[in-house]
């Protein structure tokens, strides 16, 4: 995961692996470079330029959201997917950004050198934060531009990035659910795939080019840089390289937090959600309601549910624990050699305070767990903490109606989407779970009630709290919230007491400790990380990932995963049609689909009768790399990254060369969906479309 910055360094390299063009043609800050045609998208997605039009694309499960947004029973462009005829009918996504690096630099030396010694964790953060407004103040001035500092390895060092964010953005097209999501979750994280995770939208810009808020008198942006599209596929042992913003990886991890990782924290959460999905996935498949309704929350929590397992397993087969205290041992020794007692003493120090977080750790995770992935009623009568609590000043102040009025209103969404046998089956099926694993002194006090007053049966509490509660049943609810001066009664609520409880709880006796403990942590792995480029610098450093743009090269190959298992690299329709359920709510496909197929009607797309789906490369990529293009030497986009084997998950902590593998929708799937199947060629024709012959197409047109 390359920082831009540095390609130079490594170009040569590169240039032995495949690629045919230089470093500055891939990140330069003077002219045109593949990285203005890369885009973070949203939060925590990419996407990438593919016309002179503003046209990006990006993965299905990255645009969900707008895409449902839009939905209604009507228009149902979730199952049915969308396509917009024309630019007017290229639809409005309030919030939805669309942001380009402008550039990044090492500002390292104008912080660090610049803190005084001995800082406190928090006064070196309020400090580097001042530093960080200038910085930031001198870039964008006069400019549009936005900017920030972040941190690296740890706080070793801090690049400022200068980007320029979109407002305008709107959505063009996506194929049906059952052909963006096909195989759901069973085939989630799993190869081989046969779904073609994309969607369209396009940046619209002011007049002058610039980011204007949305307007119907936006145009369509006139970007940097175009990805030419290649027309001639992968094969096994082709060169390709990945650009995009991956959230967050681990690497430098002690073997103190592996150890808490492998044995603490992914069995412990795998545990609460097993618990928790076994409800909700019976509950889906017994009636419709309960599945539209539950269909968002079971996907958040299966996706990291599923993935967690796949790391666990892959810790374990690459022994990573070992591994770690073989080279924590090496450190030591070099350290010893170099006689250097910062370095000496920083890993018994970790080892210590790892010893002292991890109870705080867990108990947060247990929390999390409970309160954000458990019974929805704890957040729910969380979000009526305000008017509980201050019921009397809001009633002083005359705000009192308007305040309850607003909670009812509000209600109605809510209780749309909530079953409340189901919540409750959650609640009784994680209660026990959360009992045996919260430590005895960071428990909330409801455990004991229940020990008290039920003779320690958890089923026989949560029957009487929902009995008595108004927080689970939307008509008492509103009758109570129909006389103002009822508010008062919300704070007696017993599952409210409950919840304020489990809240509070964390945030008196868990947080500050997990937060101070935090602040130790952070400055001993900036030691650790610093002594490890230092003591051992034969070794590759590369910064974790932490959301900024990164460029991971490597190759379309298949895998290796275990013992007597190959997988290759390609998938084909064919494999989709094998998988094909009618009707399922995983494996249906359109007919229109199923006839192209039968016809071998793949246009220009298909290779010898197939067509391609997806494939997989060597390439390390994470939560955040959705979306992301996968470009041949030539620097043109042959795939849209969107997933990872279940064997490579844990390459957050280790990555391992032989099993590793990236999963993409092959660029020609993408084609033939958007040509054959949704008819859209005006999209078509605004691409670039190269064949092997064609030039090396990086000089584009600059337009601004
Ligand atoms: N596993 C991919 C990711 O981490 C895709 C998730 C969306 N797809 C799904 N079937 N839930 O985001
Ligand atoms: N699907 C993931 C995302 O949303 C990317 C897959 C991964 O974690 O590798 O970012």
């Amino acid at each position: 995961m390359w920082l831009p910055t540095v390609l130079k360094s490594i170009e040569g390299d590169m240039q032995s692996a495949g690629l045919k063009l230089s470093a500055e043609d891939i990140y330069s800050v003077n002219r045109g470079s593949i990285k203005d045609a890369i885009v973070l998208f949203g939060g925590g997605c990419t996407a990438e330029v593919i016309s002179g039009d503003g046209l990006i694309l990006t993965n299905h499960h990255c645009g969900f959201s707008a895409i449902t947004d839009h939905s209604t029973l009507e228009h149902d462009y979730l199952k049915h997917g969308y396509w917009a005829a024309d630019r007017q009918a290229e639809l409005h996504n309030a919030g939805l950004t669309a942001t380009f690096v402008v550039r990044m630099e090492d500002v390292t030396d104008r912080i660090l050198p610049l803190l005084a010694v001995g800082l406190s964790e928090s006064d070196r953060r309020d400090a580097i934060g001042k530093l960080a407004t200038v910085l930031t103040d001198e870039a964008v001035a006069g400019t549009h531009y936005g900017a920030v500092v972040r941190p690296f390895n740890y706080g070793n060092s801090y690049y400022l990035i200068v980007t320029e964010t979109f407002r305008d953005v709107r959505l063009v097209g996506a194929p049906p659910s059952s052909i963006g999501k096909f195989g759901g979750d069973t085939d989630n994280w799993i190869w081989p795939r046969h779904n073609a995770d994309f969607s369209i939208f396009r940046i619209y810009a002011g007049t002058d080019n610039k980011p204007a808020e949305v307007a119907d008198g936006n145009v369509p942006y006139k970007p940097r840089h175009v990805l030419p599209i290649s027309m001639d596929g992968v094969k096994e042992g082709d060169f390709a390289m990945i650009f995009g913003f991956p959230g967050n990886t681990q690497r430098y991890l002690t073997s103190y937090a592996v150890d808490y990782v492998i044995n603490t924290s992914d069995p412990m959460r795998i545990e609460m959600r097993t618990a928790s999905l076994n409800v909700i996935d019976a509950a889906m498949r017994s009636s419709d309601k309960t599945r539209l309704q539950y269909a968002d929350k079971q996907a958040g929590i299966s996706n990291a549910w599923k993935k967690w397992q796949g790391e666990l397993r892959g810790l374990k087969e690459l022994r990573t624990l070992d591994n770690k205290r073989v080279y924590e041992q090496e450190y030591q020794v070099a350290a010893t050699k170099a006689g250097k007692t910062e370095y000496t003493n920083v890993l018994p120090e970790l080892e210590k305070l790892y010893a002292e977080y991890a109870p705080y750790a867990q108990a947060r995770d247990l929390f999390v767990e409970m309160a954000y992935n458990g019974p929805q009623v704890f957040r729910y009568a969380d979000s009526f903490k305000a008017l509980a609590e201050g019921h009397k000043k809001l009633g002083t102040e005359g705000k009192l109606k308007e305040a309850v009025d607003e909670r009812s209103k509000a209600s109605e969404g809510y209780f749309k989407d909530y079953d409340v046998e189901v919540d409750k089956r959650i609640f009784k099926a994680l209660l026990p779970i959360y009992r045996k694993h919260v430590p005895v002194e960071l428990a909330p006090a409801f455990l004991k009630e229940i020990d008290n007053k039920f003779k320690g049966n958890g089923d026989a509490w949560v029957d009487d709290l929902y009995a008595r509660s108004v927080f689970v049943d939307r008509s008492k609810l509103n009758q109570l919230l129909a006389k103002p001066k009822n508010a008062k009664k919300l704070a007696v609520d017993p599952l409210y007491k409950v919840s304020r409880d489990l809240f509070d709880n964390f945030l008196v006796k868990v947080r500050p400790q997990h937060a101070a403990l935090g602040d130790r942590i952070e400055p001993a792995m900036r030691t650790y990380v610093k002594g490890m480029m230092e003591l051992l610098p034969e070794k590759t450093y590369w910064p974790d990932a932490n959301s900024t743009l990164r460029l991971s090269y490597g190759k379309v190959e298949g895998s290796e995963p275990r013992d007597a298992v190959e997988y290759t690299a390609q998938t084909t329709l064919a494999g989709a049609i094998a998988k094909y359920i009618p009707g399922d709510a995983e494996f249906d496909l359109p007919q229109r689909l199923i006839d192209l197929y039968n016809a071998k009607d793949y246009g220009e797309y298909g290779v010898n009768g197939t067509m391609p789906v997806c494939f997989t490369s060597s390439l390390h990529t994470t939560g955040g790399n959705s979306g992301s293009p996968v470009l041949n030497g030539k620097g043109e986009l042959i795939g849209l990254n969107f997933d990872r084997s279940w064997e490579s998950t844990m390459s957050d902590i280790q990555f391992d060369p032989k099993k590793c593998r990236n999963i993409s929708v092959d660029i020609r799937y993408v084609l033939f969906l958007v040509d054959k199947y949704a008819g859209a060629k005006h999209l078509i024709q605004e691409m670039n479309l190269v064949h092997d012959n064609s030039p090396t197409t990086i000089q584009l047109p600059i337009h601004r």
